[in-house]
C-alpha cells in the first residue's frame, strides 16, 4: 500500500537506535524524509552514513531532550532546513527504575523530564508547522502505564502521561485536523531492553519466561513491526483515526493469561 508519505518531513526523537531506528527505516521505505533528533552523536553519525550511501534523504539534529532550549532549537533547525514539518514521533525515553522505595523527589522529577516533559515540548514547538501541514503526531508508550512493572514509578507515571496527552491533544488539535495517536509497546528487543534484561541474574531465563507469555507466536515485537504501524498512523491512510492507543504487542497486554 502506498501510504502517500513521499517527501513528508517527519521528526523522530531517539531515531538512531532501537524502536526509533525501526520507525526511521519504515519511513525511508515510504520515501518520507525522517529527521532524527537525538543526543547520541556517535550512533546517529553511523546511521546517517549508512543511509546516505544508499541515497536516502535523511537528516538529524542533536539535542539533549531534557533541556527545553535544545528541544526548541532542534525543531527550529528542522524548519530552517526543510521549511516544513509533516509529522512528529515522540519516542525517546528510558525505563530508568526510579521506584517508590528506591527513588526520591529529584529522581522522580528527572524521570518525568526524561520520559514525558519533552513529549510536550516537542509537540509545543512543532505545532505551528503541524498546523500548516495538517500533520500528525504519534506518541510511543509502554504497557507499564496499564500493567505496572514495580520499581519504576517515574517511567510508569510518564507513560500514563503519554497516554493522557495523546487523548488531550487529539481533542485540542481537532480544529486543525491534526491527528494524535499513541502506539503502545510491550516487549521489543532494543539497546534499552538489553540494558534492562541484563539487570536480572539469569538474563536468558528471564527472557524465555517473558517471551513464552507473549500470545502471538511467543516472540517479541520487532522494531520493524512498530515502525510500519507508526508509518500507517502518520499517513493519510489513517485519516479518520485520532485519540487512539494502539497496542502493537502480540496481544501481551490484553489477551487471556491462561492461553
Ligand atoms: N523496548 C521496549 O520493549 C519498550 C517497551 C515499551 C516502551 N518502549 C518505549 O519505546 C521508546 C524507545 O525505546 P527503545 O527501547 O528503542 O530505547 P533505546 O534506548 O534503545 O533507544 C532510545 C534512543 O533515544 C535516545 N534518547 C533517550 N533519551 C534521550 C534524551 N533525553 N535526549 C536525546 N536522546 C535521547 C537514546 O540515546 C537512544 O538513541 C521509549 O520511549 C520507551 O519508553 C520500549
Amino acid at each position: 500500500m502506498d501510504l502517500n508519505l513521499k517527501d513528508k518531513v517527519i521528526i523522530v526523537t531517539g531515531g538512531s537506535k532501537g524502536i526509533g531506528l525501526g520507525i526511521v527505516e519504515s519511513l525511508i521505505r515510504e520515501e518520507a524524509i525522517p529527521v532524527i533528533i537525538t543526543r547520541n552523536k556517535a550512533s546517529v553519525d553511523e546511521v546517517i552514513e549508512v543511509f546516505k550511501t544508499q541515497g536516502t534523504n535523511i537528516t538529524y539534529a542533536l539535542a539533549e531532550l531534557t533541556d527545553p532550549e535544545q528541544c526548541k532549537n532542534a525543531v527550529q533547525s528542522v524548519v530552517d532546513k526543510h521549511g516544513r514539518i509533516d509529522g512528529l514521533v515522540n519516542n525517546a525515553g528510558v525505563n530508568d527504575g526510579v521506584g517508590l522505595e528506591s527513588g526520591d523527589y529529584e529522581g522522580f522529577m528527572s524521570s518525568l523530564k526524561r520520559n514525558v516533559v519533552h513529549y510536550y515540548l516537542m509537540a509545543h514547538y512543532a505545532l505551528p508547522e503541524l498546523k500548516k501541514s495538517k500533520g500528525a503526531i504519534v506518541n510511543i508508550g509502554s504497557k507499564t502505564a496499564d500493567t505496572g512493572q514495580g520499581g519504576t514509578s517515574g517511567y510508569a507515571a510518564s507513560n500514563g502521561g503519554r497516554n493522557a496527552l495523546t487523548r488531550e491533544w487529539a481533542v485540542e488539535l481537532l480544529p486543525y485536523s491534526i491527528r494524535v495517536n499513541a502506539l503502545i509497546v510491550a516487549e521489543c528487543y532494543t539497546p534499552l531492553y538489553e540494558k534492562w534484561i541484563s539487570t536480572f541474574p539469569d538474563k536468558e531465563e528471564k527472557l524465555a519466561a517473558i517471551t513464552k507469555n507473549i500470545p502471538l507466536e511467543n516472540r517479541m515485537t520487532s522494531a520493524e513491526e512498530i515502525g510500519d504501524t507508526v508509518a500507517f498512523l502518520l499517513s493519510s491512510k489513517s485519516s479518520h483515526t485520532t485519540g487512539q492507543l494502539l497496542y502493537v504487542d502480540g496481544g501481551y497486554t490484553h489477551l487471556d493469561r491462561s492461553i
